[in-house]
């Protein structure tokens, strides 16, 4: 469920008329639409209520500091994974205590500064020191021995206290592509839940990072819930394990992965993840129990935002017919990295071919299949492949649905095509959160020169 929709077969989101918008906005151009991402929030806050969880965005979905913001006046908190995340984080206004900073390689500068005292946390904010909220991140998901080592080593030297949630990898298999799977044994994530008994042994009474979390995150997009109910099975077994030996365990996060509905109905909804996993953890919450947290990116950005794009030119080539766009793998790469499907279809069309749902067929008279490729010098320069479309001319403006998760954040310049445009759409009023860059962005860091003294 989403605010996009055909109104006189004419694509709108929320009150906005998504043609006029292009006209004036130009392309390739993300629209975001607040209500959308809302409702998300809302249906996996209300899906999970029972254990309170707190809902930390995962900021690398889509890392837009309005839309950030948007979620964080909702209540939301973040999921950060480097110091450039946990700088938007602080932009956006999210209280530090509701971010969780995980990434399997954090530099010292950025522990420093995650601490409370790097050029982006204020001079000497101070971490967390006891009880009390600073300019520091509350917890650090932890990834690894050394990575522990470190992290304690600089909050000693400050003179602060932080907190650590391991990250353990239970070893189920989330179904999903191999580049994304990351609850494997064999995945460079988290430690294994017998490494993880080791951990806790052996730093589980660090005074200037507690650990007393446990972290994992399985994969995405995980289209199925019994992965879930696998990996929480695994580790409250652990987390018993663990208090059998008087190492109390007090946060779960059970990271992200849900998944979105790149085709209409396709995938669970926040209410069928709830009633797998809520039962398993019911009699954990509340007054002296487990806190919960979740890192949901997709399942809310996704299908809050389309990327309109430009066709610039229709041409066939042996037998297939091929949709040239000004967006390609430079603006969204998914199709590309990991052949995802994503929904393209024009944004004004006949009234016959207003699309009934979002599928890859969809079953409709007078359609034609074509490769809808971007303007880049690579085979692997596709948006969609082998679809059946309505007729395309020239001039004419296709959506790309999907695209608010993992799009704009995964762009690039490649081809030194500038990066697109992003708009948010609230009700009828429609705001440019991002400006397209222009040619003089692209060289604006090789002006000039510097010499090194080597
Ligand atoms: N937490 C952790 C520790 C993660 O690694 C991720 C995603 C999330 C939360 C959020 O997962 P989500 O709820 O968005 O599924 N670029 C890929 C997805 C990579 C996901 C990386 N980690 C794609 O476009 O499908």
């Amino acid at each position: 469920m989403d605010f996009f929709s055909y109104q006189d077969g004419r694509l709108a989101c929320e009150g906005v008329d998504l043609a006029s918008l292009a006209t004036r906005t130009g392309t390739p151009t993300y629209v975001y639409s607040a209500s959308t991402l809302a409702l998300h929030y809302d249906r996996l806050a209300a899906a999970f209520r029972e254990i309170d969880p707190l809902i930390c965005f995962s900021v690398k979905s889509c890392p837009n500091v309005h839309v950030l913001r948007t979620l964080v006046q909702r209540g939301s908190g973040l999921d950060v994974v480097s110091g450039g995340e946990l700088h938007r984080a602080r932009l956006a206004g999210c209280p530090m205590e509701k971010v969780v900073y995980a990434g399997v390689g954090k530099t010292d500068e950025e522990i420093r500064d995650a601490l409370g005292f790097g050029a982006g946390g204020g001079a000497g904010g101070g971490a967390r020191s006891e009880g009390e909220g600073g300019r520091g991140v509350p917890i650090f998901n932890i990834e690894s021995e050394p990575e522990f080592q470190t992290i304690a080593g600089i909050a000693r030297s400050l003179g602060v206290t932080a907190t650590a949630a391991l990250r353990v990898n239970p070893d189920v298999d989330p179904k999903t592509h191999a580049y994304t799977t990351t609850g494997k044994k064999e995945t460079k994530f988290g430690v294994d839940l017998e490494r993880a008994r080791a951990f806790f042994r052996r730093f589980g009474h660090e005074k200037h990072l507690r650990l007393t979390g446990i972290h994992l995150h399985i994969g995405s997009p995980v289209s199925e819930t019994e992965p879930y109910v696998q990996a929480v099975t695994r580790t409250l077994e652990l987390i018993d394990d663990l208090a059998r030996e008087g190492m109390k365990i007090d946060t779960l996060d059970l990271g992200g992965g849900f998944a979105a509905d790149y085709q209409t109905g396709a995938s669970p909804a926040a209410a069928d993840y709830a009633a797998a996993i809520v039962p398993l953890l019911r009699s954990r919450a509340g007054e002296g129990g487990l806190r919960f947290i979740l890192e949901p990116g997709r399942s809310i950005a996704a299908n809050a935002g389309v990327l309109l794009t430009r066709v610039l030119y229709v041409k066939e080539s042996g037998r297939r017919k091929f949709i040239v766009c000004d967006a390609g793998m430079n603006t969204l790469i998914r199709p590309a990295l990991y052949g995802s499907f994503h929904f393209v279809w024009p944004v004004t069309v006949a009234d016959a071919h207003v699309p009934p749902a979002r599928t890859e067929r969809p079953p409709l008279e007078g359609l034609e299949p074509c490769d809808v490729v971007g303007p880049l010098c690579e085979s692997g320069d596709f948006l969609a492949k082998d679809r059946p479309l309505p007729p395309v001319a020239r001039g004419d403006l296709l959506a790309v649905f999907g695209a608010g998760a993992y799009g704009m954040s995964m762009a690039s310049r490649y081809n030194s095509h500038p990066l697109p445009a992003e708009v948010l759409v609230e009700n009828d009023r429609a705001r440019i959160i991002r400006r397209r860059e222009t040619y003089a962005d692209l060289t604006r860091h090789e002006e000039g020169t510097q010499e090194v003294p080597v």
